[in-house]
């Protein structure tokens, strides 16, 4: 017996990478459903080898449903996910709505996994943004080894992280610029996205940060240890999926780059390509459809007490949104709902 599964958003970026994943990982569906908006009511969505109809999320009833994983958007996740919650469906959410209530466990699989337990409060469990997915893969083992005091990150984010019409409108203006009769002013983006970079995601907050650095903060400190500090610069780039981050950290002990090296190679999730060479690292290119987060440039910090530095990527679709979600299903599948 396998699970009632809603996919919510399934016409969007991270929908159709759910039911992708879902598939590829013969999660134990006995029946889905994928839901978008009216408009896109009957639309064509694949599952696996099958193609499935798009439903209405307005008109749906999650009574019965088993978990539903939402990507719709903070907006309609208000409306949408208490319903289903009501219903007795569990929402895995990958909007930033249910982030940092301290009633909603907030998951990365490989980190927190026993924050599963508190989905029962609201009958929510959040899934985390997608820079702080990748990162947090990354510092926990090396946390646990030498105990992290500080971290310094400065992300490289691909338009994919904003959604379908990111995509599009870096598609356009490059084109523009080859046909330049066409004009294609920035609309998602604030400035022009093709061949330029934007240090600007998600709105200002009063210290002159933005919402996208904020996040990175306050879910590394949910999702692994309040103590750590975290400053990061967030900036969009002109890759269509994919994100990259550099990143320092610095340590309580010390810790030897060759240890640390040996310790991500060992940690769940993690990919180390990490040679000394022209092209013995990872570009966001590579990672495209691939499960891992892959660490490179792996080496000391000597200009700070226990330093370290290295360089993280992965697919902001996958570990950084769809993936993560289906991780937390078979988490909750495995220790909770213990069906299938
Ligand atoms: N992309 C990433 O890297 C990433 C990472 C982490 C989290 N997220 C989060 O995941 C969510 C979806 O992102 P995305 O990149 O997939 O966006 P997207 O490509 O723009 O897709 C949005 C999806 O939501 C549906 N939707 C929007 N409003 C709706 C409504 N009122 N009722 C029903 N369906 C509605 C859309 O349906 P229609 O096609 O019918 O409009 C579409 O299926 C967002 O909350 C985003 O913050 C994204």
């Amino acid at each position: 017996m396998g699970y009632r599964v809603v996919v919510a958003g399934a016409t969007g970026n991270v929908g159709r990478e759910m039911l992708n994943i879902l598939a590829e990982r013969q999660f134990p569906v006995d029946e889905i459903a994928a839901l978008a908006s009216r408009k896109s009511l009957g639309t064509e969505v694949s599952f696996g080898d099958k193609t499935i109809k798009t439903q209405d999320l307005d008109t749906f009833d999650f009574t019965s449903w088993d978990m539903a994983l939402f990507a719709i958007g903070s907006d309609a996740t208000k409306i949408y996910a208490p319903k289903a919650a009501a219903a007795g469906c569990v929402v895995i959410d990958n909007s930033s709505l249910y982030r940092y209530d301290p009633e909603i466990p907030l998951i990365v699989p490989e980190v927190n996994p026993q924050a599963v337990h508190g989905y029962a409060k609201k009958n929510i469990i959040a899934n985390p943004n997608c820079s702080t997915a990748q990162m947090v893969v990354a510092l926990k083992p090396l946390h646990d080894r030498a105990t992290i005091k500080r971290v310094v990150v400065s992300t490289y984010q691909s338009v994919s992280g904003a959604g379908k019409e990111g995509m599009d409108e870096l598609w356009e203006q490059t084109k523009a610029v080859y046909n330049p009769t066409s004009d294609v002013p920035p609309k998602k983006f604030q400035k022009e996205i093709a061949f330029n970079v934007i240090p600007h995601i998600d709105v200002f907050m009063e210290d002159g940060s933005t919402k996208e650095e904020w996040k990175m903060v306050a879910e590394t400190k949910k999702i692994v240890d309040p103590s750590i500090k975290v400053t990061a610069t967030c900036v969009r780039v002109p890759v269509f999926v994919g994100h990259s981050e550099a990143i320092n950290i610095e340590f309580e002990e010390f810790l030897d780059e060759d240890e640390a090296r040996d310790i991500l190679r060992e940690a769940p999730g993690i990919m180390v390509i990490d040679k000394r060479e022209p092209g013995g690292y990872v570009t966001p290119k590579e990672c495209v459809g691939d499960f891992a987060t892959f660490i490179s440039r792996i080496r000391q910090d000597s200009t700070v007490e226990n330093g370290l530095n290295l360089w993280c990527v992965s697919d902001n679709l996958r570990k950084g949104a769809a993936l993560n979600a289906v991780q937390i299903a078979e988490l909750l599948g495995r220790e909770v709902l213990k069906k299938g």
